[in-house]
């Protein structure tokens, strides 16, 4: 079993993050996007992954190289442009061969790995085998039509959904799913459907069976979904505090706290992460923040937040909440008079101020 993974698109609903960075490399709890994925993959037994890159992006080999750290063999495989899921797959075909293949997609999130999924396309001996996950918002995903337990339909973002599973970004196929890419046609907004190759294979009487999620599962496409990702990964996390606490402060909670952190007489209440050579002072990071490495964090408050590394942040007097910030983002109380709102924010920032 092989797995393909995808790291490309456009990213078009995370930007500015996107503008100079690759979505898949965003740290959900400190930790990069894609390592999700490949640590899933290597948990599953596999050992071969190709990963699926935009034209030109290095940054995706940079960060994880031939693999060795994650024990896979990693194979970049780069995509001339965004043309959808099926030209992904279409374009993998020399690299999985006749191997049964874990698709994923990199910018999904989910607990407890992709075993059991991997398990039941076996048990089925299925040609195809799709992960579904009740949503309130079925529309914004391909819909599973289900009856008396099999799969007998799927649309891609219905007006009226036939019900509320929406297929994940996690499938299970074997060869014949080559024959569905190459015979789909291009949609209406010009992308090879991935929804479409699987009604294809239903049409032609391949099986297609799946399972349901029961646990969470998260499609970080937007902003507020890559906090409620971090938000349920930091559920998880176990106390480990390698930096230094002073006695004025109180740290309650799983707190994570990297080697050369200093929290000073600040308030700490987990579940949060702190990566390495931070500096808490006179501050308050409440639950569910992830601070990345290097970040100083001074006189203010801060929840919810995802700060990615080398952010200062100082003398902020309203709590900042549901926030993302970019590495190196700057954030400070005006020291000269007058006081005004002082503003250098990249193409489509967004900012909300009282
Ligand atoms: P999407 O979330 O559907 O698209 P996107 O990442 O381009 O984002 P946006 O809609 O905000 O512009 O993509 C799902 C996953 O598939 C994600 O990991 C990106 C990847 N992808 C490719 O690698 N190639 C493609 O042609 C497409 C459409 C997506």
């Amino acid at each position: 079993m092989k797995a393909l993974i995808t790291a490309g698109g456009h990213g078009t609903r995370l930007r500015p993050i996107t503008h100079t960075q690759n979505k898949h490399l965003i740290p959900i709890a400190n930790k990069l996007m894609l390592a999700y994925a490949l640590e899933y993959a290597h948990d599953a037994g596999i050992d071969e992954v190709g990963i699926i890159i935009n034209e030109g992006d290095t940054s995706i080999a940079e960060a994880f190289g031939n693999g060795d750290s994650f024990e896979l063999k990693i194979k970049y495989i780069e995509q001339s442009a965004p043309l959808g899921l099926g030209h992904v797959v279409k374009i993998a075909e020399s690299f999985i061969q006749s191997d049964p293949f874990v698709f994923y997609l990199g910018d999904n999130i989910l607990v407890g790995g992709i075993n059991k999924f991997i398990e039941d396309f076996k048990a089925n001996s299925s040609n195809c085998h799709l992960v579904l996950s009740k949503v309130p918002d079925p529309n914004r995903f391909g819909v599973a039509d289900v009856k008396d337990g099999k799969i007998i339909g799927i649309e891609e973002k219905p007006d009226h959904p036939k019900s509320k599973l929406a297929v994940t970004g996690i499938y299970v196929y074997d060869s014949h799913i080559f024959e569905a890419v190459n015979n789909i046609k291009p949609s209406d907004r010009g992308e090879l459907e991935i929804s479409d190759a699987h009604q294809y294979l239903l049409e032609k009487g391949y099986s297609v069976s799946y399972s349901e999620i029961t646990g969470w599962w998260k499609d970080t496409g937007k902003p507020s979904d890559l906090l409620e990702a971090n938000r349920l990964v930091l559920d998880n996390i176990k106390d480990e505090r390698e930096g230094t606490i002073d006695e004025q402060s109180t740290v309650s909670g799983r707190v994570v706290l990297g080697k050369g952190s200093h929290v000073i007489n600040s308030n700490i209440r987990g579940p949060v992460i702190i990566g390495e050579n931070v500096t808490v002072d006179g501050a308050y990071v409440g639950p569910y923040s992830a601070i990345g490495d290097g970040c100083k964090i001074v006189n203010s408050e801060i929840e919810y937040s995802i700060l990615m590394h080398q952010c200062r942040i100082s003398n902020i007097s309203r709590r900042i909440e549901a926030s993302l910030l970019g590495s190196d983002v700057e954030l400070l109380r005006s020291q000269s008079k007058p006081i005004t709102h002082r503003f250098i924010l990249g193409d489509q920032s967004r900012v909300e101020i009282d």
